[in-house]
C-alpha cells in the first residue's frame, strides 16, 4: 500500500478543507444549538460532488476511489459529524449500494439525485426492538398483485425526516431470520409513510434522526432490489463499507481534537509558562496525536483493499472499532486539556466528544464488531 497520496486525491482532500472552512465551520456551533444544520448544505455538498464519490459519471457520480472518499469524509468529520453523517448514509449506504445492487432502471430513477443532492437517502434497518440483532427485524412486506404492501417501524434512522427515499428492509417470507429479508426503495411520501423527528440526543444534534412508521405503504413489486430474501446481504454489504465511512469521520473527530488541543495549550498559560510546556499536557496531546495515527492507518487500508478488489468486511470492523473508541478517547483528553473552558461549547472539545460517542454505537456497536472479528478469526460465530 502506498501512502502517499496521487495529485487527484490531495486536490480532492483540498477542496474539502476549504469546503469545511467556508461552509461548515462558521456554523458548527450554530447548527448544534439549533438541533439542526441548515438544510441548503445538502445541494452545496452536491455541487462539489461530495455525494457522487465513488459513484459512475454515467449515473451523475464523481467518480474517484475509496480513499478518496475516506478523505472527503475525514474532512467533513472534523468538520461537522452531523454533515459528515448526511454523506455517509445517503451516499455511503444508500447510494453506493443502489449502484451495486440495483437494477438499470433503479440506477437511473436514483442514483443521478442522490449524487447531485437534489435527493437525500436513509437506511432503514433498525427497528425498536432489532438493533444489534438486525436479521430478526419485524417490518413485513407483503405481496398483493403487482404491488407489495408495508408494515412495520424503523428507529433511530439518519436523514429521515429529510429523506426523499428510504433503502428499506422488509420481511417477505417466513423464513426464520435473516433469511427471510428483502431490501425495497421506497419514496418517502408515499401515503402511510409517517416519520418523526428524534430530540434530546447526547450528540449529533444538527443531524435529522428520525423515527419511521408504515402503515399499509404500497409499492410497486418493482421498488424491490436485488432478489427476493436477499436483503440482508445487500444491508451487510452496505454496512461492510459504511463502517469504513464511520471509521474515516472519526479520524476527523480526533484530529480536530489533536488540532484544538494544541493550539489551545500552546496560548493558555498557567504556572507561569504555556500548558504545552508542561510534561502531563504533553502526554495527553501525544495519546491523541497516537490515536489518529493509528485510526487513520487502519482506515485508509480497507480503503486500499476496497480499491484492489480485495476482502475487506473484517478490516472494516477493525478500523470502525478503533476508530470510533479513538475518537471518544482523543475528544476526552482533548477535553482534559482544555480544564473548565473545555466543558462550555464555545470551545470545540466537549461537542466532539458528544459527537464521538455515538460512533462506537451505530453501525454496529464496539461489541458487534469485535464479534465479527472474533468469528473471521476463530471461524466459530457467537451470534
Ligand atoms: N456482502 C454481501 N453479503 C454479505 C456480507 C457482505 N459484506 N456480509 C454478510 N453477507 C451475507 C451472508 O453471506 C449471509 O447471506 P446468506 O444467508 O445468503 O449466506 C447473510 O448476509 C448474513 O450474514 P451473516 O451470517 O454474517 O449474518 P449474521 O446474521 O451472523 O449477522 C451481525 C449478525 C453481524 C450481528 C449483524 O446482524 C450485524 O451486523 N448487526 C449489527 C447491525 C448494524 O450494524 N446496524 C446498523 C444500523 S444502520 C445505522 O446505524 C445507519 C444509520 O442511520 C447511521
Amino acid at each position: 500500500m502506498n501512502l502517499e497520496l496521487s495529485e487527484e486525491q490531495s486536490a480532492v482532500r483540498q477542496l474539502a478543507k476549504d469546503f469545511v472552512a467556508r461552509e461548515i465551520a462558521p456554523h458548527v456551533i450554530e447548527w448544534d444549538r439549533a438541533e439542526s444544520v441548515d438544510r441548503s448544505i445538502v445541494k452545496k455538498l452536491g455541487e462539489v460532488g461530495f455525494l457522487g464519490l465513488t459513484v459512475d459519471e454515467e449515473y451523475g457520480g464523481s467518480g474517484g476511489d475509496h480513499l478518496a472518499y475516506c478523505l472527503v469524509t475525514e474532512e467533513l468529520g472534523r468538520g461537522d459529524s452531523s454533515v459528515r453523517g448526511i454523506v455517509s448514509v445517503s451516499l455511503g449506504l444508500v447510494a453506493k449500494t443502489i449502484a451495486y445492487w440495483g437494477s438499470e432502471e433503479q440506477k437511473r430513477q436514483w442514483l443521478p439525485g442522490l449524487t447531485s443532492g437534489e435527493l437525500v437517502g436513509c437506511f432503514g434497518l433498525t427497528e425498536p426492538g432489532t438493533g444489534s440483532d438486525a436479521g430478526n427485524l419485524s417490518t413485513k412486506a407483503v405481496r398483493d398483485g403487482g404491488d407489495y404492501v408495508i408494515n412495520g417501524s424503523k428507529m433511530f434512522i439518519t436523514n429521515g425526516t429529510w429523506a426523499d427515499v428510504v433503502l428499506l428492509f422488509a420481511r417477505t417470507n417466513d423464513a426464520p431470520g435473516h433469511k427471510g429479508v428483502s431490501a425495497f426503495l421506497v419514496p418517502t411520501d408515499t401515503p402511510g409513510l409517517s416519520r418523526r423527528t428524534i430530540h434530546g440526543k447526547l450528540g449529533l444534534r444538527g443531524q435529522a434522526t428520525a423515527e419511521l412508521a408504515l402503515e399499509d405503504v404500497r409499492v410497486p413489486a418493482s421498488a424491490m432490489m436485488a432478489p427476493e430474501g436477499k436483503g440482508f446481504s445487500v444491508a451487510m454489504s452496505a454496512l461492510a463499507k459504511g463502517r469504513m465511512s464511520v471509521a474515516a469521520g472519526c479520524v476527523g473527530i480526533a484530529q480536530a481534537a489533536l488540532d484544538a488541543a494544541v493550539t489551545y495549550a500552546t496560548e493558555r498559560e498557567q504556572f507561569g509558562k504555556a500548558i504545552a510546556g508542561h510534561q502531563l499536557v504533553q502526554e495527553l496531546i501525544s495519546d491523541i496525536a497516537v490515536d489518529v495515527d493509528a485510526a487513520r492507518l487502519l482506515t485508509w487500508r480497507v480503503a486500499d483493499l476496497i480499491d484492489r478488489g480485495q476482502p475487506f468486511t473484517t478490516e472494516s470492523s477493525k478500523a470502525k472499532l478503533f476508530a470510533s473508541e479513538a475518537a471518544v478517547r482523543a475528544a476526552n483528553n482533548a477535553l482534559q486539556v482544555f480544564g473548565g473552558y473545555g466543558y462550555i461549547d464555545e470551545y470545540p472539545a466537549g461537542k466532539l466528544l458528544r459527537d464521538a460517542r455515538v460512533m462506537t454505537l451505530y453501525e454496529g456497536t464496539s461489541q458487534i464488531q469485535k464479534l465479527v472479528i472474533g468469528r473471521a478469526l476463530t471461524g466459530v460465530s457467537a451470534f
